[in-house]
């Protein structure tokens, strides 16, 4: 089950933040078929299962709470000034990711267990993954049919200040390099 294609870092500013939150959906929906996929297995002992998890775990560990901060933190404040009428709609999805947040707190150690021994109990396994994944595709959907079309009232500054920040939150002052 190769789930290549994992968190590719962004290093420079993309020229569309957007299509950037596009792409990181793809992303979404790429490892949550993975998790899918390793839960359905008959037997989670396939040896296949400790790098797939593994794998998971970084990602939803790593990948996807950097994504939650790029939305909450730097299109949603922009957002709420260019397109106030957005702010309900914004704070159910800033109150989804702590929702998904909770939800990874089962989920990441699982997937910890099942990278470092092979093994967990397949029902919670299931029921975790089939949580999350009702959890995060609604809301990815949502997102992208009725919060990012809103983002076209965004300005140029806008929005090159909000793929300086997406740089900035994957590249801290303190590891980057000359
Ligand atoms: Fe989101
Ligand atoms: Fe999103």
């Amino acid at each position: 089950m190769p789930m290549s294609r994992l968190a590719p870092p962004i290093s420079r500013p993309p020229a569309d933040p957007v299509a950037a939150f596009r792409a990181c959906h793809e992303r979404i929906r790429l490892f949550t078929a993975g998790l899918h996929r390793i839960a359905s297995l008959p037997d989670l002992a396939d040896p296949r299962v400790p790098s797939a998890a593994a794998q998971a775990r970084r990602y939803f560990s790593e990948g996807l709470p950097l994504h939650a901060d790029d939305e909450d933190l730097s299109l949603a404040p922009r957002l709420r000034i260019v397109a106030p009428e957005c702010g309900p709609l914004l704070d159910e999805l800033e109150r989804d990711h702590r929702q998904i947040d909770a939800c990874l707190a089962t989920l990441l150690p699982l997937l910890g267990t099942l990278a470092e021994e092979g093994r967990v109990p397949h029902t919670t396994f299931r029921v975790a993954v089939s949580f999350l994944s009702s959890l995060l595709l609604p809301h990815i959907a949502r997102e992208e049919e009725e919060l990012f079309p809103l983002c076209v009232r965004l300005s140029a500054e806008d929005r090159v200040d909000i793929a300086r920040e997406l740089v900035e939150r994957r590249n801290p002052p303190a590891s980057r390099t000359r």
